[in-house]
């Protein structure tokens, strides 16, 4: 579905990036250490070489609250008029992580709120935060990319513990001009709820109900569906991109800088291929955090080295199936 094009009420301007990692980090070869993989296998087969995980103890909360606190000093401003927190780590299945990420960055009172599209969480909030400054809800909104996936991993999964890994990232959006830079949109969004089972944790939801008896441990974890969801990020994101360059008005040409969901090097590179689009252009930090779910867009935008100017396209993909892609020119930015 295709949404927002610019012109329509006020637009939604990007005035302040910051992110947050935890310190402690697992290499490849530590992961090698208690599964049967191997830093060669990783690397080659996804790009990685480590990842950040938080401690226990600690939570989704704790990376979103610091992220945030950054994104609002990169912005200059101490308030927000809604705070949307995309993530499918909650620091507990009921309430939402926002309220909570609000009131601990000074902000209760305002409308906080989760939005859950797994890995494409973060567009999704963008898309969000953008509605509200354009419905006059908000005329600045805080959009938190945050997910803590090493707590929700099978510790026997190696395939799923090579890939994912911790962090946050947020932006604050600020109601402007639909042409000045950092203005968002249009938005490309979609889903397909049919290959749901692709990416999900059967347990602790509505579907497999809670007894007073735990369900089977495994249930508790995440599951994908590797070779599929490989095919499926790959389609989507394409066809993505497509539309909303068309709702834009730009060529593959007038991209600038790629920022992709980092869920695998070599999903970037099919990209790169299909979108005959060059491979500098393509930012990557997933040789450093792995795939960070709803955290990756934010943490790749400020890990890309953008230059005030550059056209830049995002994309991204996940359970759901969702996917969602936009467009802006990069403002320049103060350092959160
Ligand atoms: O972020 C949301 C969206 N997620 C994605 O986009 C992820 C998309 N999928 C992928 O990135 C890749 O499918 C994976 C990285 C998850 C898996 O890579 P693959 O090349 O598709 O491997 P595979 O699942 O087809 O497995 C190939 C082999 C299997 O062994 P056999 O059955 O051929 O003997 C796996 O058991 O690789 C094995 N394998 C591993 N070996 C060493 C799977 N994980 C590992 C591992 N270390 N960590």
């Amino acid at each position: 579905m295709s949404t927002s094009p610019p012109g329509q009420g006020p637009a939604a301007v990007l005035a302040g990036l910051g992110t947050w990692l935890p310190p402690k980090v697992v290499s490849n070869h530590e992961l090698a250490r208690e599964l049967d993989t191997s830093d060669e296998w990783i690397r080659t087969r996804t790009g990685i070489g480590q990842r950040h995980v938080i401690e226990p103890g600690s939570a989704t909360s704790w990376l979103a609250v610091e992220a945030g606190r950054r994104a609002l000093k990169s912005a200059q401003c101490d308030e927000a008029g809604a705070v949307v927190v995309a993530t499918s780590t909650p620091d507990r299945p009921c309430p939402a992580t926002a309220p909570e990420v609000a009131s601990r960055l000074g902000l209760s009172g305002i409308p906080a709120f989760d939005v859950g599209a797994v890995c494409a969480g973060f567009v999704y909030g963008l898309a969000t935060g953008a509605g509200l400054i354009s419905a006059g809800i908000a005329d600045n909104v805080l959009v938190i990319g945050a997910d803590a996936f090493s707590t929700i991993l099978n510790p026997g999964d190696r395939t799923t513990r090579a890939i994912f890994g911790d962090g946050a990232g947020a932006v604050v959006l600020r109601r402007g001009e639909h042409d000045e830079p950092g203005a968002l949109g249009p938005f490309d969004l979609g889903s397909d709820g049919e290959l749901s089972d692709l990416i999900m944790i059967p347990a602790g939801g509505s579907r497999q109900r809670a007894t007073g008896t735990p369900a089977s441990p495994a249930d508790h974890y995440f599951t994908m569906s590797g070779k599929p969801v490989f095919m499926q990020a790959v389609l989507r994101m394409t066809e993505s991109v497509h539309r909303v360059l068309g709702q834009a008005g730009w060529t593959v040409d007038d991209i600038d800088r790629f920022v992709g969901h980092q869920a695998n090097s070599r999903i970037l590179t099919a990209l790169a291929e299909r979108l005959e689009l060059p491979e500098n252009r393509i930012v990557s930090n997933i040789e450093r955090v792995g795939n960070t779910a709803a955290a990756s867009i934010p943490l790749a935008l400020a890990d890309g080295g953008l230059r005030p100017g550059e056209r830049v396209l995002l994309t991204s993909f996940g359970g759901g199936l969702a996917w969602g892609s936009t467009v802006l020119r990069w403002p320049d930015l103060i350092p959160g």
